[in-house]
């Protein structure tokens, strides 16, 4: 590992069948060994708490602490991940084990930062409908719907859900059940209350960690998160975490993951979506407070997507790249060696099941190389600020209102319009109310709007893109009366709303058309953008727009043009896997394309990364 030029090492994210082989046994000796062997060869450890896999004599002794999924399946053991958030008796043991580890090697100089768990909601384990979830959720509904002077009333919440609605109403607070297995949907407000509650605990059982962590060591702390979870407040637990790092597998996310036409992904199957890993890196920045990691980037063929090509040469290099270039301080691979047994054995390491190169491992070589001599990259404001809320990805997915439309698509399709213009951007949390220095903001899919907000956004001199379904939802997920989105000042007023067939998009007046979803807008403040049958799309008061409809990729690079015009935004038309990063003096240029291409005066190589002082 130190020939190679590597630096930091993450051990034992899994290992707690060997740490504590019985309860209460312990066996730390084959790990003192481990960070001593790797320490003393100059790398520095990045130790993980093993909670994402409990070991089996855990479940003899707390059979119920398997969550439980929504059709009421018990998820059993034999893979990982296998546990429910609020199961205290789990959380207990989850203390135990970390505050060992965390005795016996917070003093430990090799071990320079600490990974809590492994990847928070992969394989689908965020939401559990166990005894103790149903338990811990009437506690939280007690607590959040507890009117001043109303200690326990449940009519607080019985109005707040609208449960006057077909007879739902509750006596108190013990009749509350989970919302899975009711005869048709259940109520929207009961859902979206259910998946707060939920990300709260997710928050809880990750600060149980730090805390404990914290008391022994100085070292920082951090959680690997994982591409395309959603449902669970990062920015919330990332609060909690002294940087935010997140695992990049641009082949398998491309194939897995993102919703992208069928050529679109044949065109980059061995390079990945040419956006999808850099909107992350914008995300964690922000989760990380300006700290964050790649903790595992892809080397080679995964195991776990539908089809899982190899890279093309020269990837991994350029992966690497693109994160450094996004402000990332370290990046580590996942894995070191390819594991010839159990269930990744078919995943790529850096080195083959017998301990030889693979591919990989001449890019990784090259890029350690590299970074001996280049300087850090800049941490600066971007120009673009960009919403994006794990509360409204949860309100989409509780009530899509078409097949298939999420939150997630929608401020992702924003993203690449605004990266197809060249512009940088920082994806940034719906609490944030300082918006000094960006001279573009964009709130789409936003349906809950906070007052604040509303009223920092009101007082911004930068251009601002809302909608569609910004601000149209009340905090329990009602329709607010007078109609939305209310924007101070504006007369504009979504009066009714549809969605569209996948075959039934409307042509806008000039390029691109409505897909997906509509709004129909009224109001007298002044019309910006029209469907070819002269019905209004986007509306505008002062530097506040609203866009009440979905755009194709075309018609948002029309709206947004003039938009950036307005906000003195250089943009440029970049071609299809083309993509640059400007930050500071420095501009990182990348190309994902087997084909070298020209633009802006510079001959970009095919696969390749450029960067450029430009000033
Ligand atoms: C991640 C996980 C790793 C490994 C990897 C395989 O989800 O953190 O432990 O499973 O994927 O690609």
């Amino acid at each position: 590992m130190v020939e190679v030029g590597l630096t930091w090492v993450r051990i034992g994210e899994f290992a707690w069948s060997r740490l504590e082989p019985q309860k209460g046994v312990y066996n730390f000796q084959w790990l003192d060994r481990a960070i001593e062997t790797l320490g003393s060869a100059g790398l520095k450890i990045v130790l993980g708490t093993p909670t994402a896999a409990p070991p089996r004599w855990l479940l003899d002794k707390h059979p119920d602490m398997l969550a439980v999924d929504e059709f009421g399946n018990i998820r059993k053991f034999g893979s990982r991940r296998h546990y429910c958030f609020s199961h205290e008796g789990y959380r207990e043991e989850c203390s135990i084990i970390v505050s060992a580890l965390a005795e016996r090697y917070g003093s430990n100089t090799h071990v320079a930062a600490w990974q809590t768990d492994n990847e928070y909601g992969c394989h689908n384990t965020t939401f559990s409908y166990s005894p103790s979830a149903r338990d811990a959720f009437r506690k939280w509904c007690r607590k959040t719907y507890t009117g001043k002077g109303n200690n326990g009333d449940i009519s607080v919440l019985n109005a707040a859900w609208g449960n006057v609605f077909w007879s739902m109403e509750y006596e108190n607070f013990d009749q509350i059940d989970l919302p899975n297995l009711t005869v048709t949907e259940a109520n929207p407000a009961h859902r979206l209350a259910f998946s707060r509650f939920t990300s709260d605990q997710v928050v809880s059982f990750n600060k149980l960690q730090t805390d404990i962590i914290h008391g022994y060591s100085s070292s920082p702390i951090t959680h690997n998160f994982m591409g395309r979870i959603t449902d669970f407040d990062h920015f919330a637990v990332g609060h909690n975490l002294d940087f935010a790092s997140w695992d990049s597998y641009p082949l398998g996310f491309l194939e897995d993951r993102v919703g992208e036409s069928a050529s679109l992904k044949k065109k980059f199957a061995r390079q990945g979506h040419p956006d999808f890993q850099a909107f992350h890196h914008d995300l964690y920045r922000t989760v990380g407070r300006g700290r964050w990691w790649i903790m595992e980037q892809q080397p080679g063929p995964v195991n776990w997507a539908p089809y899982n090509p190899e890279p093309l040469p020269g990837m991994v290099r350029v992966w690497t790249w693109e994160a450094f270039a996004h402000g990332a301080e370290t990046v580590t691979y996942f894995r070191w060696r390819q594991a010839p047994f159990a269930q990744e054995q078919m995943h790529a390491g850096l080195l083959r099941p017998d301990g030889e190169d693979a591919p990989a491992m001449a890019e990784v070589k090259a890029v350690a190389e590299e970074l001996r001599d280049a300087g850090d990259v800049e941490f600066c404001r971007a120009s673009v600020a960009l919403i994006f809320d794990y509360d409204a990805d949860a309100a989409w997915r509780i009530q899509p209102h078409g097949e298939g439309l999420s939150y997630f698509d929608l401020v992702f399709d924003v993203y690449k319009a605004l990266r197809s213009l060249g512009l940088s951007i920082d994806i940034c949390p719906s609490k944030m109310l300082d918006f000094e220095g960006y001279s573009l903001i964009c709130a789409p899919g936003l349906m809950y709007m906070s007052s604040a907000l509303k009223l920092a956004l009101a007082d911004s001199s930068a251009q601002i893109l809302l909608g569609p379904r910004t601000a149209v939802k009340e905090e329990n997920m009602s329709i607010p009366v007078p109609l939305p989105p209310d924007i101070p000042h504006a007369d504009i007023a979504v009066t009714r709303v549809e969605s569209l067939r996948p075959d039934m998009p409307i042509p806008l007046e000039k390029n691109g058309a409505v897909i997906n979803y509509r709004e129909v807008l009224e109001g007298t403040s002044l019309v910006t953008l029209k469907m070819s049958n002269g019905a209004a799309v986007a509306m505008s008061e002062g530097n506040i727009f609203y866009l009440g409809a979905w755009l194709d990729q075309e018609g948002f690079l029309d709206l947004l043009g003039p938009i950036c015009d307005t906000a003195r935004l250089e943009t440029i038309s970049l071609p299809d896997g083309v993509r640059r990063r400007v930050i500071g003096e420095e501009c990182f240029w990348f190309n994902f394309n087997e084909e070298a291409i020209e633009v802006s005066g510079l001959l970009l190589d095919p696969i390749s990364v450029l960067r450029q002082v430009t000033e």
